[in-house]
């Protein structure tokens, strides 16, 4: 039987939970035990870094029986059936106050359901959300822990042991909330992270198609971008992926993947999840059918020859088309960002949790693949005025639209007259003038529902609801309203 010796364990041994372990088993303080379903991975984990001194085990007994107590066990294996096979397993083994960790992207109402059956047996159940990829586990992620307050005294140093750091030091972890919070906000911040990638595509698609750019002159563009708003993890990554020549052709690396995006599954969750809530997360769901229509070949190949523009756009000058562009995102950008965030605010308000929006900010300012520049000024939007109603009209980013809105509206025109789809960046301006607009046609709306259905509206001038008794006769209508 083994000694318990390990303050922490980790199960499930592919990339994610190997490269976490060995994160964990670097900071001082910490010593790891780990498991996996098939010894093969164990071993060669072992042996390829004895530096880490694993205490690993073949049987997950001998895992459990190596932990310290509280036993505090991180689970990293793909979200699913294997999820519930696991966490069973170790809550038979654990006892009361002992801690088990969902590490992988489950989905939140999954880890409602888990962490109320593992109460029930007195052990915490934490459903955690990890942002970084590969890199960030090994090196410092972003992470999102939800469970009780009293799971995090245990956990939350542990984790803020491993988590990146933000530049004024402050680790990149924070107890989201109860139950399922921190699954929900990784969930957000995935769709976040379609919708930034959608619109630097399109940014690329642009300066490609529109202007004429070669791959490695954007690649150039996006460095520069980078040092300025836009300064992104992704905006970084995307010039490194421009520049990249395949082996093979010499082409631009770019010029030889399929065009068809895939994907795992949590933009699909937030949109789902947003229509139900009620939220306009329209950045986040032109992402996800972005990538929808991208994966369609037969109807892509059926409609290849449909016109488009007769007399297609010629930029003239291509410096103030670079800057548009800039500008343009930027805007769009703020717009999925502050559309997430309301997406975050609705979830809390239906599922009971305190979620910190400031906090959650800070937290997305290093390890996490949205980790961006502009993240600090979200801080402290949200730190400054907690109950904001919307991010776009705190004072920073009111500047910040206010100033690329000129630009927006040309890019989204000349983006029409060159034929480039830009889905991304004009939904998110058709966002901000619906926000904006004093009067909106939702009142036609509210008539057409009436005429048909007798669905009542409600008047500018007076309380109550009212509905119209509608002839064929249009100057004969007569009205009745009723107050409830
Ligand atoms: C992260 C990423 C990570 C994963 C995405 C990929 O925060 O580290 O979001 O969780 O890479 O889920 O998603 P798709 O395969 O759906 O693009």
């Amino acid at each position: 039987m083994a000694e318990a010796q390990a303050n922490i364990g980790v199960v499930g041994l592919a990339v994610m939970g190997s490269n976490l372990a060995r994160n964990l088993a670097s900071r001082e303080g910490n010593t790891v035990a780990v498991y996996n379903r098939t010894w093969e991975r164990t071993e060669t984990l072992i042996t390829e870094h004895p530096e880490a001194g694993f205490i690993a085990s073949e049987t997950i007994e001998d895992f459990v029986a190596s932990l310290q107590k509280p036993r505090t066990a991180i689970i990293m294996v793909q979200a699913g059936r294997g999820t519930d096979a696991v966490i069973d397993q170790l809550a038979n083994l654990m006892e009361p106050g002992d801690i088990i960790v969902d590490g992988g992207n489950a989905l939140f109402t999954d880890t409602i359901r888990r962490e109320e059956a593992i109460r029930a047996k007195g052990l915490h159940f934490v459903g955690t959300g990890i942002s970084g990829g590969e890199e960030g586990a090994l090196n410092g992620p972003s992470i999102m822990p939800g469970g009780t307050k009293e799971s995090y005294e245990t956990l939350g140093p542990i984790l803020a042991s491993i988590a990146a750091r933000a530049d004024d030091g402050e680790p990149c972890v924070t107890h989201i909330g109860e139950n399922g919070a921190g699954h929900f906000v990784k969930m957000i911040h995935n769709g976040i992270e379609y919708a930034d990638m959608q619109l630097i595509a399109e940014a690329y698609d642009l300066l490609r198609n529109a202007a004429g750019y070669e791959p490695a002159e954007i690649a150039d563009i996006f460095d520069d971008w980078n040092k300025g708003d836009l300064d992104s993890y992704l905006i970084e990554i995307t010039a490194q992926v421009l520049r990249q020549v395949d082996a093979k052709t010499g082409k631009p690396f770019v010029d030889i993947v399929l065009d068809q995006a895939g994907s795992k599954g949590t933009g699909v969750w937030t949109v789902q999840n947003a229509l139900d809530l009620g939220i306009p997360v329209s950045g986040i769901g032109e992402a996800v059918f972005a990538r929808a229509l991208s994966s369609k070949p037969a109807q892509r190949a059926a409609a290849s020859d449909l016109p488009g523009p007769e007399s297609p756009l010629t930029v003239e000058d291509r410096e103030q088309f670079v800057e548009d562009v800039r500008r343009a995102l930027y805007a769009s950008k703020i717009v999925a960002y502050s559309q997430g965030f309301d997406a975050i605010v609705a979830g809390a308000e239906k599922y009971g949790w305190e979620i910190d929006l400031g906090a959650v900010a800070k937290i997305w300012r290093a390890g996490c693949i949205i980790r961006a520049r502009f993240l600090g000024q979200i801080t402290e939007a949200y730190t400054q005025t907690p109950d904001l109603v919307a991010l776009v009209t705190a004072p920073y980013f009111r500047e910040a639209v206010t100033g690329a809105q000129q630009s927006w509206r040309r890019v989204v025109a000349d983006a029409t007259w060159a034929g480039v789809p830009v889905p991304g960046f004009a939904s998110a301006l058709s966002y901000y003038d619906g926000l904006r607009a004093a009067r909106l046609p939702a009142a036609l709306i509210q008539g057409q529902r009436d005429f048909f259905g007798a669905h009542t509206y409600k008047r500018v001038d007076e309380e109550g609801s009212f509905h119209t008794l509608w002839s064929g006769d249009r100057s004969e209508v007569a009205q009745e309203g009723s107050s409830h």
